[in-house]
């Protein structure tokens, strides 16, 4: 998924600085994703043997986490195979359906509308309800169990981003449909890992709330760093995910709900937060991601991570990320930073 502030392309280096800043020996280490996004940090260090606490204020994100971190085994959908179903095939082949998502986000079921829409192609957004429809009906005849609903919505986000009609974020659409999006859209399962012995656990809470509640020993934050809100850029799977005929608003139909504001996309609130996070941490080593254009200073974070304990930073210079190139920056990198305490 190519996700606003995704480490997809820094993995090895955020190893990297774990290996080095907290010189771990122990065997079970806890380690927690608290701002989760994609989960591709937590699948990296699932893979490393590390258990495993994820989280995100966006259900689609937690959807995504139950799928690929909580769920630690091979999913057999037996109810369905009983019936001779085999779930993937079965619902790639399903006929469209006209509900929340043709309605509202393509252009058949907008163009006498008064705000005509079209993040999804005709036949894919009829796909993603008819397949949105079948897993909810699933559940509550009892065919697939919760881990196997959730890998199937997790599927369903990841499958419907990749034929979106978008730039890469849902606050606009395109006016043509480009060629990823004209594609038929394909329901593919996700690379389930397993860790044998390990503990996995996804949260849906905020971060500053979930804090109280938890313990370990690595906490990675990965907060996110300017203006851009999360909520917004990718309400169409959140609502894909939740499918919960929510108020629309506008030119993109975004979410009304407002209860998922990020108090770090606020510069007025973004370091109290921060603050408080680290004050009320129960971890021993703190990461914190941030790049050199961030709302938070450099100068500001180092003076409240050096009250709480030792304090190192690590930089490296990293290509922009791609929608950005197209604003009129001179620089085509940032620096990204990980600001490393030791409580
Ligand atoms: C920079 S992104 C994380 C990217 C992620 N590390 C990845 O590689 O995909 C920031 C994430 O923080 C989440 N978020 C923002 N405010 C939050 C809060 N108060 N509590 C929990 N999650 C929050 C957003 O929904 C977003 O997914």
């Amino acid at each position: 998924m190519n996700y606003i502030g995704s480490k997809y392309s820094i993995l090895d280096y955020i190893d990297y600085v774990v290996e080095d800043f907290c010189k771990l020996k122990k065997k079970n280490i806890i380690f927690c994703d608290i701002f989760s996004g994609t989960n591709i940090v937590g699948k990296y260090f699932k893979r490393k043997g590390y258990n495993i606490i994820s989280n995100d204020i966006l259900y689609f994100s937690y959807i995504i986490a139950k799928a690929v971190i909580e769920n630690n085994e091979e999913l057999t959908f037996n109810e369905l195979k009983e019936e001779g179903i085999e779930p993937f095939s079965y619902l790639n082949n399903l006929n469209g359906f006209k509900g929340f998502i043709y309605n509202n986000y393509a252009n058949g079921g907008t163009k006498d509308k008064e705000i005509v829409r079209q993040f999804f192609s005709d036949e894919n957004a009829l796909k993603i309800d008819a397949i949105r429809l079948k897993i909810e009906e699933w559940k509550k005849l009892n065919k697939i169990n919760s881990k196997e609903y959730d890998y199937l919505i997790a599927s369903l986000v990841e499958a419907s981003d990749k034929v979106a009609n978008t730039a890469s974020v849902y606050e606009a659409f395109l006016k043509k449909l480009k060629g990823s999006a004209s594609k038929k859209m394909e329901l593919k399962p996700l690379d389930i890992i397993i860790y044998p012995n390990k503990t996995f656990k996804a949260y849906n809470k905020d971060a500053n709330v979930l804090i109280k509640e938890i313990k370990g020993d690595i906490l990675y934050l990965d907060p996110p760093y300017n203006t851009r809100k999360y909520d917004t850029n990718y309400h169409m799977l959140e609502t894909i995910a939740l499918y919960d005929n929510p108020i629309i608003k506008g030119k993109a139909g975004i979410r009304v709900d407002t209860s998922k504001k990020s108090k770090y996309c606020i510069k007025k609130e973004a370091l109290n937060a921060l603050e408080d996070l680290i004050k009320n941490a129960n971890f021993k080593y703190i990461l914190l991601s941030y790049n050199d254009e961030g709302i938070i200073s450099i100068e500001d974070i180092k003076k409240v991570m050096s009250k709480y304990g030792r304090y190192k930073r690590y930089e490296k210079r990293h290509k922009r990320y791609k929608s950005d190139k197209k604003r009129d920056y001179a620089k085509e990198y940032t620096i990204e930073y990980i600001h490393c305490l030791k409580k």
